[in-house]
């Protein structure tokens, strides 16, 4: 079976309820000013993976949820992690994205901030109609710890003395906890035990890690043309990643004199000797194990859960999150 049959199969566990999320993130991007809607609809329309409202439904299913606010939650985190992909393409000043160019590069900064700010708060609007408190308080601590996250990694730009200890905490914060928001609300939502709540949390932190430590290796492994984004991006920006500090961590003098270099300064001049000295140290392969070791952790958190096809799609999510190339 090819990796898209298995995507495939993940997705089709929750296929209805995916029609209503996506109705209403259709429905919720509806605004009276011409430009928001133009925008959103813009990076909306060009799809993603829509990963996190796959977690939201797989894990609502897991827990047995009967409801039918899981899709309304489901449009809601997606509308937060949009909002978070138009500032942080600014803020990396990307101009490509879901194989489109960015809103930043099209239309401008100012108006990818705005719009961003207005899918926030329409995210919350939406949690607002959900009406219930454990998970609005949720999406609220989560929403803060993603924007802190993405300042930290800011604050951190061009710093070849990073730690893989900081670089962890900058990921969990970033990319790991609105997972983790997507699986524990929806085992709030669901009224799991607090044993299953603590399982699916545990679950979305280590798949969130796996996912950006895979990201941070595409981004010198990966294609464009099939990331939808471009590659080379982070050491371009000087953003510093597990390989980047695997390599001068455990490399000649030489290698790790180059790697600061080209952290420091234009990093792409130095892409090729960057490249060797990450390759010639295994600095690839150690990222690549260390996203599949988050995979494994995530995948041992949830043998608690009842055995359902939810809970296995949610172990072969975590199998191809870490063979994933887009
Ligand atoms: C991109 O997330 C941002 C990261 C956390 C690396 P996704 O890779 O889930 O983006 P889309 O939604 O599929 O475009
Ligand atoms: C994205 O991190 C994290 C958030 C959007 C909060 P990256 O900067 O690595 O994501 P891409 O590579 O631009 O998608
Ligand atoms: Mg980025
Ligand atoms: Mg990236």
């Amino acid at each position: 079976m090819s990796q898209n049959d298995d995507v495939r199969r993940i997705y089709a566990t929750v296929k209805e309820d995916f029609q209503a999320v996506n109705e209403c993130i259709m429905a919720q991007l509806h605004s009276d000013v011409g430009l928001v809607e133009k925008i959103g609809h813009y990076i909306i329309d060009a799809g993603g993976k829509r990963l996190r409202p796959l977690l939201v439904l797989l894990s609502a299913g897991a827990c047995g949820y009967k409801g039918d606010k899981h899709s309304t939650l489901a449009a809601t985190i997606e509308f937060l992690h949009t909002a978070t992909l138009l500032h942080d393409d600014v803020v990396d000043s990307s101009d490509l994205r879901r194989g489109r160019s960015t809103a930043n590069a099209r239309w401008g900064n100012s108006p990818s901030v705005l719009v961003g700010d207005f899918l926030f708060s329409r995210a919350f609007e939406m949690m607002v109609q959900i009406n219930k408190m454990d998970v609005i308080s949720t999406l609220a601590s989560a929403t803060n710890v993603i924007a802190e996250g993405e300042v930290m990694q800011l604050v951190n730009v061009r710093d070849p003395n990073l730690t893989e200890e900081q670089y962890r905490e900058v990921i969990r914060c970033k990319t790991a906890m609105l997972f983790e928001a997507s699986t524990h609300t929806a085992a709030l939502l669901a009224e799991a035990s607090s044993e299953k709540i603590e399982a699916l949390k545990a679950y979305g932190n280590h798949l969130g890690l796996a996912f950006q430590l895979v990201d941070d290796l595409l981004d010198y492994t990966g294609d464009s043309d099939t990331m939808g984004k471009n590659a080379g991006d982070d050491l371009a920006e000087g953003k510093v990643t597990l390989p980047l500090i695997h390599a001068m961590a455990n490399g000649t003098q030489e290698q790790t004199t180059a790697i600061r270099k080209a952290i420091r300064g234009n990093g792409l001049e130095h892409l090729g000797e960057v490249m060797a000295a990450m390759k010639a140290c295994g600095s690839l392969n150690y990222t690549a194990q260390s996203a599949r070791d988050e995979a494994n952790k995530a995948i041992a958190a949830i043998q608690i859960l009842d055995d359902t096809p939810h809970r296995q799609a949610m172990i072969d999510l975590a199998h191809m999150s870490v063979k994933r190339t887009a």
